[in-house]
């Protein structure tokens, strides 16, 4: 039996997003047809964007459908300083951002931006401080909000309301967040001006259930951002292209069931987790849980093991049937240090020997079971 603890990398279709998805399949139109198929797919996709929209507190035509995670916030960032005033340099970049985001602000580096970056503290939180202090006469800034290595949940109403004061655009990146932590965009955005504050927020589907290819970017009415994409005006002209109809069905169902079941669930994840971190910590006396103890993702248990190898580790627990991850999924088979975890103040050393155990939707008693299992033999093999 094999035991699935990397939901952070990407999470088991949902059952009824698969539905809706074959379902949409069916319809053969392309949503910017005229004709009654073409309608018929428009219907479809305008009714799932109705939905997405309900679930993360944002009006409809704020939610621009893409491939993702890492489209979204490309997206985003590259929109953001495209539109920037003249005078606007800087790139607000908190130091453990996703590498969909550190490479995208690392490209824009090259073409002129001048990046500025954020600490964070020993347990992975942004510095609400420090990044308000970085925000003066920015062009765009960035945060998490909640860390996918860690599992840290950020202040994010802190961060948008110092971007507002600011004047300054803010994004952020949801993808860990979305379906575990209440995201509700117009209260995080509160009453900032337009084209300030907070005004685009990162979705990618896999996370929550619905297929991998799907996501959304919610970007505000008010935001002033360029297209990524050129040719069709689909999407206020921000995404060009022949809309994923069955993709959207898709998400729309998802987030609907994710939020739906998140208290519920944040419980369930909470209590597994918490016994999950006891019983490795119990085991492995030399162990020590990275990333804030409470306020933390639900179902995210980031451990450091003094000496092991972070890379064996996995191969080990993976023999065992188990499947985990030493961080982010875009980096899994590339033996690099977390920068995550460097970025916490930890050696290189440490950040070589973490181990991350991720719940979800169909994480039980058995997964975790399996786990404390194996883990004394796997960590002691992984530091010979
Ligand atoms: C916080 C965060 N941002 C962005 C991404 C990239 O998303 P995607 O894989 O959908 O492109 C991920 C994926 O692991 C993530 O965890």
């Amino acid at each position: 039996m094999r035991h699935y603890l990397d939901h952070a990398a990407t999470t088991p279709l949902r059952p009824g997003a698969r539905d809706a998805w074959l379902a949409a399949s069916e319809i053969v139109g392309n949503a910017s047809s005229t004709h009654g198929a073409g309608q018929a797919a428009r219907r479809l996709l305008e009714d799932s964007r109705e939905r997405a929209a309900a679930v993360v507190g944002c009006d409809p035509i704020e939610v621009v459908f893409t491939s993702g995670g890492t489209e979204s916030i490309n997206t985003a960032l590259r929109g953001l300083w495209g539109a920037r005033t003249a005078e606007a340099a800087a790139i607000v970049l908190p130091d453990a951002e996703h590498h969909a985001t550190t490479d995208t602000v690392a490209a824009l580096a090259r073409e002129g931006a001048v990046v500025r970056p954020v600490p964070v503290d020993a347990l992975g939180r942004i510095d609400t401080a420090m990044f308000a202090a970085a925000l003066d006469g920015a062009a765009v800034a960035t945060a998490l909000v909640a860390n996918n290595e860690v599992g840290t949940v950020n202040d994010a109403r802190a961060l948008s309301l110092s971007a507002a004061a600011a004047g300054v655009p803010l994004h952020l990146d949801a993808v860990s967040a979305c379906g575990h932590v209440p995201l509700v965009f117009r209260d995080l955005r509160g009453d900032a001006s337009a084209g300030t504050g907070l005004v685009a927020m990162s979705i990618a589907g896999h996370k929550i259930g619905a297929p991998v290819g799907t996501g959304m970017l919610v970007v505000s009415r008010s935001a002033r951002i360029a297209p990524l994409l050129h040719g069709g005006s689909q999407q206020r002209g921000l995404r060009a292209g022949t809309q994923d109809v069955p993709g959207a069905a898709a998400l729309a169902v998802a987030l609907e069931e994710a939020e739906a079941e998140r208290e519920r669930e944040s419980t369930r994840l909470a209590a597994l987790r918490d016994r999950l971190i006891a019983g490795v910590l119990a085991a492995v006396p030399s162990a020590a849980l990275l990333g804030d103890p409470l306020d933390r993702l639900p179902g995210n248990a980031h451990l450091l093991f003094p000496g092991a190898v972070g890379e064996s580790l996995l191969f080990l627990l993976d023999m065992a049937g188990i499947s985990a991850s030493t961080g982010s999924a875009c980096q899994a088979g590339v033996a690099e240090p977390s920068h995550v975890v460097l970025a916490m103040g930890r050696s290189e050393q440490d950040a070589r020997s973490v181990l991350r155990l991720t719940l979800g939707a169909t994480s039980t008693e058995a997964d975790v079971d399996a786990v404390l299992v194996a883990i004394p033999d796997a960590v002691s093999r992984a530091s010979r």
